[in-house]
């Protein structure tokens, strides 16, 4: 690129779509166990049986969804046996919804969209199976959306009974569960029926971060483009955040910064710039997934500034009507997701006069939980 200035028609991008979420990355590095988990889970289907359950617990952004989508790559190449299907339960929250996407990847159109039943679509997938002697494994990807309603109960139930409601049909079910705990207990009947093996995937440690981010900065901006000490600075900022999706965004959207000031080089100042941005964005994704006692509790937070446990549960349950118990579930899990701090040392895990705060700013946090019920 000639000058020192970049023309209108030039771009720092290489291969933008590199900083795609959804992009599907070449090198996978760091989560080597637990894709070796993976394939030891669905092997079994390489010699006609059913696989085992897997279930795989993490925080955002840890590499889950990409870990099930390279596994599955992995066995469309040697397991000819084995169809795999990986639905999203933000996009397909229910029962019906679910089985129609099988039923697409298997058949190869949608079921007719009005007037048939779930039965039907289940026994059609059935006997495609049986006929064709192929053994499915579902990923349930995001499966926190089927917690509503105890949807999920439905589904597990409905996949994993299928061998007796419709003899000869193998079918096997990787649960994906954005969480950092495992803290849904399902209901007994499917508890007795599904017990996946666990793999959990932490939040990757600072030099993982920066060694991804540096790849995925290599493969997708031209030769000079980004500095290694500029990577550190958004390794920084993702690590902070514990989600490796924050440090991707912010590469491209320094980027796209750098680019709008016709510079041939980011800057530091792109970055900081950048993550005002970035930050929302994960603020949104997450609360986006929270449940309306949960959005209330950042709500009352977020006007209220620092408070103990008590205060809060004092607001909390005359807007929610819900008892201490399932605000203490609640707070528990908004620390797992990074959204409050708690000060567990001094005050006891459990005391009410513990103080929590949020770890983002309370204008952030209410433009975020709006329409909150009750306020
Ligand atoms: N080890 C890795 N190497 C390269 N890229 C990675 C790695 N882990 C994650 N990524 C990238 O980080 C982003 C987030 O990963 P992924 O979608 O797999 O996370 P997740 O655990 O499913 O998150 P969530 O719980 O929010 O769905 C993706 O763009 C993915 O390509
Ligand atoms: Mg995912």
């Amino acid at each position: 690129m000639p000058g020192k200035t970049l023309m209108w028609d030039q771009t720092l991008f290489r291969r933008g779509e590199i900083f795609e979420f959804d992009h599907v990355p070449e090198h996978f590095a760091h989560r080597d166990s637990q894709l070796q988990s993976l394939l030891f889970g669905v092997r079994p289907a390489m010699q006609g049986m059913r696989p085992i359950d897997l279930m795989c617990v993490g925080p955002p952004g840890t590499g889950k969804t990409t870990a099930v989508k390279k596994a599955f790559e992995e066995l469309g190449e040697h397991a000819p046996g084995v169809i795999t299907v990986h639905v999203n339960c933000q996009a397909n929250p229910t029962r019906y919804t679910i089985f129609s996407s099988i039923f697409h990847k298997l058949i190869g159109h949608a079921p007719p969209s009005s007037g048939v039943s779930f039965r039907k679509i289940l026994d059609e997938i059935a006997r495609y199976l049986i006929q064709n002697e192929k053994i499915l494994i579902v990923a349930l990807d995001d499966i926190n959306y089927l917690f509503y309603e105890k949807e999920v109960d439905n589904v597990l139930y409905s996949l994993l009974r299928a061998h007796e409601t419709h003899p000869g049909t193998k079918i096997s079910v990787i649960a994906i569960l954005s969480d950092d705990r495992m803290n849904y207990v399902f209901d007994p009947k499917v508890g007795s029926i599904f017990l996946p093996e666990e793999i959990l995937f932490p939040v990757y440690a600072w030099d993982e971060l920066k060694s991804i981010l540096r790849d995925r900065a290599k493969l997708g901006f031209y030769d000079r483009v980004i500095s290694d000490d500029v990577i550190d600075v958004i390794a920084d900022y993702t690590s902070d955040a514990g989600d490796l999706r924050v440090g991707i965004d912010l590469l491209k959207r320094s980027g796209l910064g750098a680019e709008q000031r016709a510079s041939m080089t980011i800057l530091v100042d792109d970055v900081h710039f950048a993550y005002r941005k970035s930050r929302m964005l994960h603020l949104s994704r997450i609360i986006s997934s929270l449940s309306d006692g949960e959005r209330a509790i950042l709500a009352i937070l977020a006007k209220k500034g620092a408070a103990t446990a008590g205060d809060v549960y004092v607001v909390f349950h005359e807007l929610m009507g819900l008892g201490y118990t399932r605000f203490h579930t609640m707070l528990n899990k908004l620390v797992s997701l990074r959204l409050i701090d708690t000060d567990f040392q001094t005050a006891g895990m459990h005391g009410r006069s513990r103080t929590i705060k949020l770890r983002y700013g309370a204008d952030d946090v209410l433009s975020a939980v709006q329409p909150t019920p009750g306020t």
